[in-house]
């Protein structure tokens, strides 16, 4: 699908989601960004294809889907200020690309890139690698998920993360999935998020 489409896709997912003409205007502009970051598109697809993974969880747990819908969509917007080469490599990080990539989950940047409207997205798209066993980044401190707020962001993390890595092994993208090899991706997934493969048949293929 073209770069085009896809924003039609994303205006009209959020005007269903009952998202005014200034909000979507905010976040179509954040996701112009995701769309900018020069892999290709490859990142901008996948974040459609997180997005509507991430709605199909909610939709199921019983989540808020329009935020879902918008956390999916700007999760990766953190790889705007990393290396373009690292953003579209495909294969195992070395340690310092490793270093590079940990950037985009980074709150501060995150809060600069999102300007500061979106906190609980915020908080969410940092967490989205936190749960996965080899090499998580960042590593999880318990206590950032305590109080009503803190579970409320462990959920939606938890859930992004599955929506995330389904989406990267759909595409045997072993850089997003952090893997070397995707060599059986019902095991890998199984191993980092055994909860998620019983929801993860109602996802949809990715575009
Ligand atoms: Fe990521
Ligand atoms: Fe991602």
């Amino acid at each position: 699908m073209k770069g085009r489409n896809l924003i039609n896709k994303i205006s009209s997912g959020l005007k269903q989601f009952g998202f005014s003409r200034d909000e979507s205007g905010k976040v179509l502009d954040k996701v112009g960004i995701v769309a900018g970051i020069s892999d290709d598109g490859k990142t901008f697809r996948h974040s459609v294809g997180v997005a509507e993974n991430f709605k199909k969880i909610g939709e199921f747990y019983g989540l808020n889907v329009p935020c879902c819908y918008v956390s999916g969509l700007l999760h990766d917007i953190g790889k705007s200020v990393v290396s373009s080469e690292i953003v579209a490599f495909d294969k195992k990080y070395n340690d310092a690309m490793y270093e590079e990539m940990k950037k985009h989950v980074n709150v501060s940047i995150l809060d600069e890139l999102l300007g500061g409207n979106f906190s609980f997205i915020r908080d969410v798209c940092s967490y989205h690698h936190a749960f996965q066993k080899r090499k998580p980044y960042p590593r999880i401190r318990e206590s950032s998920f305590s109080g009503k707020r803190g579970k409320k962001v462990f959920l939606y993390a938890q859930a992004l993360a599955w929506s995330d890595f389904a989406d990267a092994i759909h595409r045997n993208d072993g850089g997003m999935a952090s893997h070397s090899l995707i060599e059986s991706k019902e095991k890998v997934f199984e191993e980092n998020y055994p909860a998620a493969c019983t929801v993860i048949k109602f996802l949809p293929t990715p575009i």
